[in-house]
Parts: C-alpha cells; structure tokens; sequence
C-alpha cells in the first residue's frame, strides 16, 4: 500500500472541478487520507517544484500555483503513485488520453488543473512538505470495501 500526494491546481478550483476530480479517485477505489484547501506561498511552491528549478517554465508555474486556493490531498491504495498518474493522465492535456482528467478537461501544460507525485521519494517528500502526521488517517484504519478492491 502507497500514499500519493495529489493537489488540484488554481485552475480546477476556479472552474469549479474539485468534485468532478475526487469522484474519480473515489470510484477507483483509492483511499482519501488527507485533505485541505490552501493559498500556497510562493516559497511552498519553489520547494515542491523545486526539481524544475532554473527550467524555461519555472516562474511561470510558481506564479500559477502560488497566491491562488488549491486543494491538497492524500490518497492512498495499492500502487496508489501509478494508478493517480494514469488516472490524471499526461502532462500535456492536448496529448492526454480522454477519460483522464488531463484529457477531459486541459487545453495546456501550463494549465493541466492538478497534480501527482512521480514516484515513492517524491511522494513522501511532498507528503511531508505540505501536511503534519496528525493530517493524515493512520494506517490502521482500513476501509471495510477493501476486501471487495483487494484480492
Ligand atoms: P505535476 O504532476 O504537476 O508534477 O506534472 P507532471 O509530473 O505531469 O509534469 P512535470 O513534473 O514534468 O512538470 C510539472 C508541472 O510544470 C507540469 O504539470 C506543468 O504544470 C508545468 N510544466 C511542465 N512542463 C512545462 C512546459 O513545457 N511549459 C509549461 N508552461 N509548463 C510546464
Ligand atoms: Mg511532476
């Protein structure tokens, strides 16, 4: 079992798509472990993107997602990290699959309305840049639908 840090971006709050992306994760069968809405600063967001540091489109993303509400979550599920990237879908929306939330909804990489960690260390860093242990359901507490997703 995995936890993977996802945050819908200043883009899908403004348009109104919070619920029409956590229903998808839900209905998947993951987990919600840790949810909140923020305004990041922009130094959370220089930390978080910080492997894109001195990249072409690093200022414009700390712009994006900086200043501006978005909501952080936690969810967790066996391979969670893959199964939340495939279900959000490529980085560029015009190339994403339809029925991802990239593909369904984004027309730019610039404005691709949510996020996912990459892999197990990206995820535990991200986790825990953005919530304190106390914000995340413990481990033990295991949804009874679990015997039914899980062999
Ligand atoms: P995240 O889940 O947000 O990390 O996206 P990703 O893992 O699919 O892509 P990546 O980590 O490579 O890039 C991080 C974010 O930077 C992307 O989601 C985009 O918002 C932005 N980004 C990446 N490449 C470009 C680019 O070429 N142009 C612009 N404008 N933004 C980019
Ligand atoms: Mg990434």
């Amino acid at each position: 079992v995995q936890d993977t840090f996802l945050c819908v971006k200043p883009d899908g709050v403004e348009r109104g798509l919070i619920g029409e992306m956590i229903v998808r994760f839900e209905r998947k069968g993951l987990q919600l472990v840790g949810m909140k809405m923020i305004t990041p600063s922009r130094s959370l967001i220089e930390t978080h993107y910080a492997e894109h540091r001195g990249k072409g489109f690093f200022n414009g993303i700390c712009e994006y997602m900086s200043g501006h509400p978005v909501v952080a979550m936690v969810w967790r599920g066996v391979d969670a990290i893959s199964v939340c990237r495939t279900v959000i879908g490529a980085t560029n929306p015009t190339k994403a699959a339809m029925g991802t939330i990239r593909g369904d909804f984004g027309m730019q990489t610039g404005r691709n309305l949510i996020h996912g960690s990459d892999g197990p260390e990206s995820a535990a860093r991200e986790i825990g840049l953005w919530f304190r242990p106390e914000e995340i359901t413990p481990a033990s507490v295991v949804p009874c639908i679990n015997k039914w997703l899980y062999e």
